[in-house]
C-alpha cells in the first residue's frame, strides 16, 4: 500500500479544504447470514467520478477491524480483503463468531474530506444485547443505552465506555429484562464504545453501543454553534461542523428531500443494493454524526422486518399519514393520486412549479434516478 508523505499531502490538503461536506462513504454489513463464513462488510465510496484527480493521487479506501477499543482474538485465518475498482472494498472469510464481535471502520475520500465510517457488530448468541446499537444526540442531551436480557446470568452488570471501566448495575435493577445506562448532559467528549457487561462473563457476551454526540446542540452548527441548520428531512443528521444533512440510506438533496427509488442509496442514489432482496438484511454506516441504521423500509435489528403499514424510511422510523386517498410506500412515504401533492397529499392542483417546494429543493443531486415522488419532497414532524 501507497502511504503519501507529507509533502504530497499538502497540495490535497489545500485543495480539497474548500470542499467541506463528508465524504460519501457507506460501510455496509450484511446481517443475512449469522454464520462468520457467510459475513461481509463492504464500504463503498461514491467519490472517483465526482473528485477525478484527487481520487488518483488519494489513498485508497481501507477496511479494517478495529481492535483497540474491543479486543478480541486476532481472526484466524486473517479475512480477505478484496478490491474492485477504487470505490468499493469487501471484507469476508470469517471463521469464528468472535472475530465479527467488535469495531470495524472503513476510511475514505482524500486530504481534508478524509473520513471514517465505523460498524460495530455485537453476537446474536451475546447475554446481553443492545436495544439500539447507534445513539446520535445533541451536546447537552441525556442518552440512554438500554442492554436488553438475551441469556440471564445471576451477576451485576459492568458498563464501560472505550473500554474502560464506567459503572455497575445490580443485578436487580434491570428494568423490564433491560439495564440502562442513563447519561445526563452529554458532551463531544462523551462519544464513544459503550459497552454492558455480566459480571465474570465472556465479554463476547456483551451488549457493543456506538454513541455520537454532536458538538452543538439541536438545529445547530459552527463553531459557537451559532448557524441553524438546514432542516434536514427524513432522519438527516446535520453535521455539526458543515451545516450539511447526512442523509439516511435511500434519501438524497441538500436537506435529504427526495427518496432515491427503492434499492439505492448513496448521496446522489448511485449505489444499488444486492438485486436479490434489496437492501434487506443489510446495516448502513455512514459518516458522523449519522452512525448507522437499517435501509429505507426496513427495520428490526437484522434490518430484516419491513416496515409496518404507515411507516417508512431507514429503520421504519417515519410515519406516512397520508391524506386525499395517498397509499404508503414504506421507501419514500405517501404516494398521491393523480391530483394530489405534498408530503402528505394534502395539496389539489395538478403543479406549482414555480412555487412549489419540489422544485425549490431540488439542487445539484439530480443526476441520479429518482422515485420521483413529490410526496416524498418532506419528512412528517
Ligand atoms: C465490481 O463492482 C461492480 C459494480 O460496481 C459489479 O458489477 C462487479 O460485479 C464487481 N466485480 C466483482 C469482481 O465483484
Ligand atoms: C473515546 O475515544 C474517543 C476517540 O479516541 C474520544 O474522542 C472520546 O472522548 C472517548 N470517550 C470517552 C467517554 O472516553
Amino acid at each position: 500500500m501507497v502511504w503519501l508523505g507529507p509533502p504530497l499531502l499538502l497540495p490535497i490538503v489545500f485543495l480539497a479544504s474548500h470542499v467541506g461536506a463528508a465524504s460519501d462513504l457507506t460501510l455496509l454489513a450484511d446481517l443475512r447470514r449469522t454464520e462468520p463464513q457467510r459475513f461481509f462488510l463492504t464500504c463503498v465510496s461514491g467519490e472517483a467520478g465526482a473528485g477525478r484527480g484527487t481520487d488518483a493521487w488519494g489513498p485508497a479506501l481501507q477496511l479494517e477491524k478495529d481492535d483497540r477499543i474491543v479486543r478480541t482474538p486476532r481472526p484466524w485465518p486473517p479475512p480477505q480483503l478484496a478490491r474492485n475498482g477504487s470505490q468499493r472494498i469487501t471484507l469476508r472469510g470469517f471463521s469464528r463468531p468472535s472475530d465479527l464481535v467488535g469495531v470495524f471502520s472503513c476510511v475514505g475520500g482524500a486530504g481534508a474530506r478524509r473520513t471514517s465510517v465505523l460498524y460495530v457488530h455485537n453476537s446474536p448468541g451475546a447475554h446481553l444485547l443492545p436495544d439500539q446499537v447507534t445513539h446520535t444526540v445533541n451536546k447537552g442531551d441525556t442518552a440512554v443505552l438500554s442492554a436488553r436480557v438475551s441469556k440471564e446470568k445471576q451477576t451485576d452488570v459492568i458498563w464501560k465506555s472505550n473500554g474502560s471501566y464506567f459503572y455497575t448495575l445490580d443485578r436487580h435493577e434491570a428494568q423490564d429484562g433491560r439495564f440502562l445506562l442513563r447519561l445526563p448532559n452529554v458532551q463531544p467528549s462523551s462519544s464513544g464504545i459503550y459497552s454492558a457487561t455480566y459480571l465474570e462473563a465472556s465479554p463476547l457476551g456483551s451488549a457493543f453501543f456506538r454513541l455520537i454526540v454532536r458538538g452543538c446542540g439541536a438545529g445547530r452548527w459552527g463553531p459557537g454553534c451559532t448557524k441553524e441548520c438546514p432542516g434536514c428531512l427524513h432522519g438527516g443528521v446535520c453535521h455539526d461542523q458543515d451545516g450539511e444533512c447526512v442523509c439516511p440510506p435511500g434519501f438524497t438533496g441538500t436537506r435529504c428531500e427526495q427518496a432515491c427509488r427503492e434499492g439505492r442509496f448513496g448521496q446522489s442514489c448511485q449505489e444499488q443494493c444486492p438485486s436479490t432482496g434489496g437492501c434487506r438484511g443489510l446495516t448502513f454506516c455512514l459518516p458522523d454524526p449519522y452512525g448507522c441504521s437499517c435501509g429505507s423500509g426496513w427495520r428490526g435489528s437484522q434490518c430484516q422486518e419491513a416496515c409496518a403499514p404507515g411507516h417508512f424510511g431507514a429503520d421504519c422510523r417515519l410515519q406516512c399519514q397520508c391524506q386525499n386517498g395517498g397509499t404508503c410506500d414504506r421507501f419514500s412515504g405517501c404516494v398521491c393520486p393523480s391530483g394530489w401533492h405534498g408530503v402528505y397529499c394534502e395539496k389539489s392542483g395538478l403543479s406549482d412549479w414555480a412555487h412549489g417546494s419540489a422544485s425549490t429543493e431540488m439542487h445539484d443531486t439530480d443526476e441520479g434516478y429518482f422515485g420521483g415522488h413529490v410526496s416524498a419532497v418532506a419528512a412528517p414532524g
